[in-house]
């Protein structure tokens, strides 16, 4: 009875010492438990005699009450900070302002592609593409251009080996060999936009890449004139520059166009009377032209007493480049984030 009676005298400062809900059970045990005081005093109780037991034993089960009152106490308190610690860990301050995600848009490149595609697609233009490896067929021999051309030298053209011939199929090095497969699978009327890939054994500098995008145009079709190629680049100029746009047409050479010319828009930048974007001139190259060469009709299966057409070619980066005023094609191809950021 000495011992149990210390024992209660201590237990309360003895739990509230613990601090956490492991140790609490640990001392629980050794309070309650099978080999606690109080459990061997209960075992004994058949050993006094009968007249002590009812008093002894009330003893023992108020002392295991008393105990088991402080522990569930200090339990529940111990559980409530805990679970405060949790809450207080966890909470969401919702006045912080969020992280914005970044979100992905259209290269430059992309965005004048499409632009470009849909000035043509208003003019009732369909949208084609063909193979970035070609054979020097339909590069070559389908566009009217002859074997001994420049062009098809390995200094100017990439060849990839394949076939018998060493020359016989090549990484496309414009988007005009679509003209012949085109015209080869429809029928006129053939109205035309040819974006794509193409590729040239050039090294990098300002205004070239081995790899740039070009948009090729094709139009074929009964009685289409000189008058109706100036008229439909003057109506691309006026979209994609502005209103107040004018072209000209100057005579140049391709194998493919019969006549040929570049074209070129008033410059934007001081309406054509001369600054840094002209170089001064007030007008700016934009592209190649011309009227289809008959013997390009010819190699397609097309009659070129009744039919007629025009083609145009540009350099998809030389036009963002000249309307955004980007001073190197590179910009195009690094991908630096906070370029292509500007372009949105
Ligand atoms: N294919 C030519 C080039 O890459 C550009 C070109 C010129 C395309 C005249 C045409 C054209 O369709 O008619 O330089």
């Amino acid at each position: 009875m000495d011992l149990l009676h210390e024992l209660l005298t201590g237990a309360p400062a003895r739990i509230d010492a613990i601090v956490d809900l492991e140790s609490l059970s640990a001392l629980e045990s050794e309070l309650l438990g099978k080999k606690s005081l109080i459990a061997s005093t209960r075992r004994g109780l058949g050993q006094l005699p009968p007249d002590e037991r009812p008093k002894v034993g009330a003893q023992v089960h108020e002392a295991q009450r008393r105990l088991e009152d402080l522990l569930a106490a200090r339990r529940e308190l111990l559980e409530r900070m805990a679970e405060d610690r949790l809450l207080a860990g966890d909470r969401v301050d919702v006045t912080l302002e969020g992280y914005e995600p970044s979100v992905g848009r259209h290269h430059l490149l992309t965005q004048t592609v499409d632009e470009v595609v849909d000035i043509f697609a208003g003019l009732g233009y369909r949208v084609a593409s063909g193979p970035e490896v070609e054979l020097a067929w339909y590069n070559f021999d389908a566009l009217n251009t002859p074997p001994t051309h420049p062009a098809r030298l390995e200094s100017d053209t990439l060849y990839v080996e394949y076939g018998e011939e060493p020359d016989e199929m090549l990484l496309r090095t414009h988007t005009s060999p679509m003209q012949a497969r085109y015209m080869e699978q429809h029928e006129p009327p053939v109205y035309v936009v040819v974006p794509g890939r193409t590729f040239r054994a050039d090294a990098l500098d300002a205004t070239h890449s081995p790899v740039f995008y070009q948009i090729e145009g094709l139009a074929v079709d009964e009685h289409i004139t000189f008058g109706d190629l100036k008229g439909t680049l003057a109506h691309f100029a006026r979209e994609f520059f502005g209103p107040d746009r004018t072209i000209r047409l100057l005579p140049n050479f391709f194998p493919f166009t019969e006549p040929s010319a570049e074209m070129h828009v008033s410059c934007f930048a001081c309406d054509g009377s001369g600054c840094r974007v002209c170089s001064g001139s007030g007008w700016i190259e934009l592209m190649g032209c011309g009227m289809v060469d008959p013997n390009v009709l010819e190699a397609v299966g097309y009659d070129p007493q009744h039919i007629s057409g025009f083609a145009f070619g540009m350099g998809a980066e030389r036009i963002a480049m000249v309307r955004h005023g980007i001073n190197h094609i590179r910009h195009f191809y690094e991908n630096d984030v906070r370029v292509l950021r500007q372009f949105t």
